[in-house]
């Protein structure tokens, strides 16, 4: 039949024009089964059977920019803010490496209270008390000198989704103080230096058109990163996008598929963000070819306060019982989750 061919060909060659891609998201359900089915061979064949975890820990809602999506955006005055103690994140640090995690993920909004000392500071506690264990950042823009110290540190990835790679969709999820050129600039710097880095996007942010994703699928192209992060975007009621649909679970395994077929080797997460929108959203992005899960680590009663969209689920580990539940669901799909620093193999 002609889309088995023309996914074989787009796995083959891994290429695939703006009129395959619009071609790919209408595809029926049946027939997306079989790309779905493609990924997940591409992902086993580099990676096996394998899921690899890193525990998050959101450590501050501190942020200086106003992204319209986020819900942590300085604009947010009503929201209460924190900041862990280091103690505090070490505590996190213990229990995830408790569970099995040997990558730590230090997520916060671009806090204007924490300097690169506190970062350092940070990142080389981390590393002294778990040698075995990766630091991985994800605080956003900042300048090479500061991600240079981060590196020498001890950090070893970056997160940084670029969040759409078209400049007026840019423009219209951020205000104009934002640029897309130096978001784009920190992930090449990033990558310079030595960081394994992630940049991915959200599906059905307002203003996405299809032309967008084909641009943002043009540019993981050119950066060539260790890691996507892709999610569906969810509404936050404290934003300029408080009314706007949310993106779909559909749309963006496709387009995690896609991704996974046009670049074998990167790591990609199943996204909380897609178990949000979709009670089965873990398994329909590892079905999809994602092979990362990234159980939350951070205290409860300080993750409410991390409220970068509306009626967060995913994976929290604040009993026993959740992650053994998880690895279930994962082994119902004939997987398995490792205690693994699950290096990319890009
Ligand atoms: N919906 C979905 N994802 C969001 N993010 C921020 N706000 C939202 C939202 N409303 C994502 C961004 C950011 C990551 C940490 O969370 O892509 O890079």
């Amino acid at each position: 039949m002609d889309f088995i061919r023309e996914i074989e060909r787009i796995r083959t060659v891994r290429e695939l024009t703006q009129s395959e891609l619009e071609w790919m998201l209408e595809l029926g359900e049946d027939h997306a089964e079989y790309l779905y089915r493609a990924a997940r061979e591409v992902c086993d064949e580099v990676y096996g059977k394998k899921i690899y975890l890193r525990g998050l820990i959101e450590y501050t809602n501190y942020c200086k920019n106003n992204c319209f999506y986020c819900g942590i955006r300085a604009g947010h005055v009503g929201l209460s803010r924190y900041r862990m103690s280091d103690d505090r994140i070490m505590e996190c640090v213990e229990k995830g490496y408790r569970l099995g995690a040997r990558t730590i993920v230090i997520q916060g909004g671009e806090s204007p209270m924490d300097g690169d000392d506190a970062i350092v500071k940070l990142v080389k506690r981390i590393r002294e008390a778990h040698p075995d264990v990766v630091v991985t950042l994800c605080i956003g823009e900042k300048s090479r000198a500061s991600y240079e110290k981060y590196y020498e540190a001890g950090a070893e990835r970056y997160l940084l989704r670029h969040e759409t790679a078209n400049r007026e969709h840019y423009r219209h999820l951020h205000p104009s103080a934002m640029k897309l050129e130096h978001r784009m600039q920190c992930l090449f710097d990033l990558k310079d230096i030595g960081f394994q880095v992630g940049c991915g996007m959200m599906i059905g942010s307002p203003g996405q058109t299809i032309g967008c994703l084909y641009e943002d699928l043009m540019f993981i192209r050119e950066l060539q990163p260790h890691m996507v992060g892709i999610g569906p975007f969810i509404a936050q009621r404290d934003t300029p996008f408080s009314g706007e649909n949310n993106g779909t679970a559909d749309r963006t395994t496709r387009i995690m598929a896609i991704v996974r077929l046009l670049h074998p080797r990167v790591l990609m997460p199943a996204t909380t963000a897609l178990e949000t929108v979709d009670p089965n959203g873990y398994e329909k992005g590892i079905r999809a070819g994602a092979n990362v899960l990234m159980p939350d680590l951070t205290p409860p009663d300080v993750r409410k306060k991390y409220t970068i969209y509306d009626d967060k689920k995913g994976l929290t580990v604040d009993d026993e019982g959740e992650m053994e539940r998880m690895k279930q669901r994962v082994r119902g799909l004939g997987y398995e989750i490792v205690t693994d620093r699950g290096d990319s193999l890009v």
